[in-house]
């Protein structure tokens, strides 16, 4: 019989993608999610692409009535990947406690009902945030956690920490804590991808958008930064690869008997990339110019930081694929189904 797997914020953008690599690989999945970031098409797409509509459950994992009421409903799932959080950086500044109460108490109710349904694993959605500015380019998991400079970040850090605290207690449980890079892209399908919500705040949807005509044009924040173009650098990992990822932590978190029982994980390529490289990588796999002008720094970035995924490729034995450009390509024929102006 096929392991049921729940997967919280199964219509948002990563949580889609890896739905479908769950279900390529045979696992059976079970999608809460409250739709405030997604809509319910998305299914459509899933369904599409891998031949099988997932279970789906509309609810909030801030409410245990609902979670319970869920794992109720679904008897045996056996492993949970948490994506359901709120996720702009900039608007947690502005409203923290929505981000405190969203991503900490809907992590709370699902570890307070794992040992009580018989769940035995989760995998957690964490982020290279939580290293602030690193000290050292490129970074690996054994580098100090930096103070969180948003609410959002803190969110990640908190709940690294309540997960850990929990193990270690001796619940009866295990844990892989995934922290990713920067994903971008879109499934090759162009069936689902990223769906901003109003003005984007992240690169890639805002380069797209104003490629599409959207948006005036992209601004480049900041090309005097200590790089060697002088813009900002990340480690732009695609989706899809990412998605895979999961599969790998999954299956070694439930069928390996000797792991650790809490596990972290960098999920990056090891390339660091500019923001002006990225545009360049655009430019020339799509033949569609960005439009685009050179403004003043975005307060709070980072200036760069890309992974050291050793570990993910040795230990988990998972490794980033796709090619940056296939990763751009696929990023653009998503914007083109979603319309240009
Ligand atoms: P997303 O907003 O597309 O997906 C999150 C999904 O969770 C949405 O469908 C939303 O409707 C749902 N959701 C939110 N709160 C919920 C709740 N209380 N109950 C049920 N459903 C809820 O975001 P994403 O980009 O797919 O990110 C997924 C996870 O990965 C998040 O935890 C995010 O913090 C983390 N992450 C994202 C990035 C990134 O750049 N996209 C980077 C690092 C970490
Ligand atoms: C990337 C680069 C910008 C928009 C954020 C979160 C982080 C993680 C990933 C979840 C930066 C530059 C951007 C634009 C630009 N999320 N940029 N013009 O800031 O690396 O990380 O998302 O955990 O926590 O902070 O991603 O896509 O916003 O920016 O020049 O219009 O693109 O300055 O250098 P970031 P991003």
């Amino acid at each position: 019989m096929a392991t049921k797997i729940l997967v919280t914020g199964g219509t948002g953008y990563i949580g889609s993608h890896t739905t479908v690599e769950l279900q390529n690989a045979g696992y059976e999945v079970v999608i809460i999610d409250n739709l405030s970031n997604s809509n319910i098409e998305v299914l459509d797409g899933i369904e599409a692409i891998t031949g099988k509509r997932p279970e789906f459950m509309e609810g909030d994992i801030t409410d245990m009535n609902t979670v319970r009421e869920l794992f109720t409903r679904f008897p045996g799932i056996k492993g949970i990947i948490n994506f359901a959080a709120s996720k702009a950086v900039g608007e947690s500044v502005q409203k923290p406690l929505l981000y405190y109460r969203n991503n900490l108490v809907g992590l709370l109710n699902l570890l307070e009902a794992m040992p009580e349904f018989g769940v035995e694993g989760i995998v957690f959605s964490s982020s290279c945030t939580v290293y602030g500015e690193p000290d050292v380019n490129p970074i690996d998991e054994t580098a100090p956690i930096k103070p969180a400079t948003s609410p959002y970040g803190n969110t990640k850090q908190i709940s690294e920490e309540i997960i850990t605290d929990f193990i270690h207690s001796g619940a009866p449980i295990k844990s892989i804590l995934l922290r990713y890079f920067n994903p971008v892209g879109a499934h090759p399908s162009s069936l689902i991808g990223e769906l901003p919500n109003g003005v984007p705040n992240n690169l890639i949807p805002y380069l797209t958008q104003a490629a599409a005509g959207i948006r005036k044009e992209l601004t480049v924040f900041g090309d005097d930064y200590n790089t060697p173009d002088g813009s900002c650098i990340r480690d732009f990992i695609d989706v899809v690869d990412l998605a895979k990822a999961h599969v790998t932590a999954m299956r070694r978190m439930l069928d390996k008997k000797d792991t650790d029982p809490v596990e972290i994980f960098n999920l990056g390529t090891g390339r660091g990339l500019s923001v002006l490289e990225l545009i360049e990588s655009f430019e020339r796999s799509t033949g569609v110019k960005v439009p685009y002008k050179i403004g003043a720094r975005r307060e709070g970035d980072i200036e760069k930081i890309w992974a050291e995924p050793t570990k993910a490729n040795t230990v988990l034995g998972w490794k980033a694929e796709v090619p940056i450009d296939d990763t751009m390509r696929n990023a653009w024929a998503w914007q083109c189904r979603l319309g240009k102006k």
